[in-house]
């Protein structure tokens, strides 16, 4: 497929999707949030990719939804709004593929949101994080309201959600929004080392593996477990259980085919 306001690059089963809207901060716009969607299908389907990596390069993640195109939109006109940005991050949460964001510079507004459809977040020691929507007059529209309390717990988001401000690095791992920060030249190494760990594990047990914690935080704890429950018998049938646990009592390291 061609891109235009995203780089699609894919390298030893890694897929890396860089934003590419330099000149407005990587603000995203529905085409970029139609480009995300078209290319996570894409990297969905794509047995060649093992993992995901989202990024905006090394100056800037994104600097939020597009101002612009907003500014003068109705509320008829938004209601009525196909969405292309809930498209996209739904497609991007449900991949059943890891996903890693690995984030320099501004993540705010759409921009953090879209950090949080991620499954592990790396932040360079350059990287701010917020969601100035309020300061616009609205409030974060694409999950903030909703991952980040999930992610971070109630009282923490709502002083984000409400205060609008920004906050660092070092912060956002203080209180759990990142998973690590790293030096700002190491980024990339560091998200592909996370990466090519990553592959080496087995697909399926990935996949289920990222669907009972997502489809779990949806349920109660009894029907999560249960749910948990199935997916553990279920890899039972797969090839890469019976490799793995003989790789164990052998003394080696296991190879996955991801069947
Ligand atoms: C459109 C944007 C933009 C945005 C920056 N630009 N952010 N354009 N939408 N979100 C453009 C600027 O207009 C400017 O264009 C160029 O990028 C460089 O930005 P500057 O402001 O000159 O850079 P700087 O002084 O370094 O300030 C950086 C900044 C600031 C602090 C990140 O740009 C800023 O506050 N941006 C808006 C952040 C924000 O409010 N995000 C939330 C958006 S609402 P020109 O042409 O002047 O060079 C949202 C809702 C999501 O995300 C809802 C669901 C989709």
């Amino acid at each position: 497929m061609e891109y235009k306001t995203i780089i699609v690059r894919i390298e030893e089963g890694i897929a890396t999707l860089t934003l590419n809207r330099p000149e407005v901060l990587n603000a995203l716009n529905d085409q970029v949030f139609n480009e995300l969607a078209d290319a996570a299908s894409e990297m969905a389907a794509d047995p060649t990719v093992r993992v995901v990596i989202i990024t905006g390069g090394e100056k800037v993640f994104a600097a939020g939804a597009d101002i612009s195109q907003m500014a003068t939109a109705t509320a008829v006109e938004v209601m009525t709004s196909d969405k292309p940005s809930h498209r996209a991050f739904h497609l991007i949460e449900t991949m059943p593929k890891p996903v890693i964001a690995a984030i320099a510079g501004y993540a705010l507004g759409g921009g953090c949101e879209l950090t949080l459809v991620a499954d592990i977040r790396i932040a360079a020691e350059n990287a701010q994080f917020g969601l100035p929507e309020i300061k616009l007059g609205i409030l974060p529209g694409a999950g903030g309201t909703q991952r980040l309390p999930r992610l971070i717990g109630p009282g923490r988001a709502k002083e984000l959600i409400f205060g609008g401000d920004f906050i660092k690095a070092e912060e956002a791992l203080r209180i759990g929004l990142v998973n690590k920060v790293v030096p700002t030249n190491q980024l990339f190494e560091e998200a592909k080392k996370m990466a090519k760990r990553l592959c080496d594990r087995g697909a399926v047990a990935l996949r289920l593996a990222k669907s009972a914690v997502n489809e779990g935080l949806r349920m109660d704890l009894e029907a999560g477990l249960q749910y948990e429950d199935k997916c553990f018998n279920l890899l039972f049938a797969t090839e890469d259980q019976k490799e793995g646990m003989r790789a164990f009592l052998e003394k080696r390291p296991a190879k996955f085919q991801g069947r």
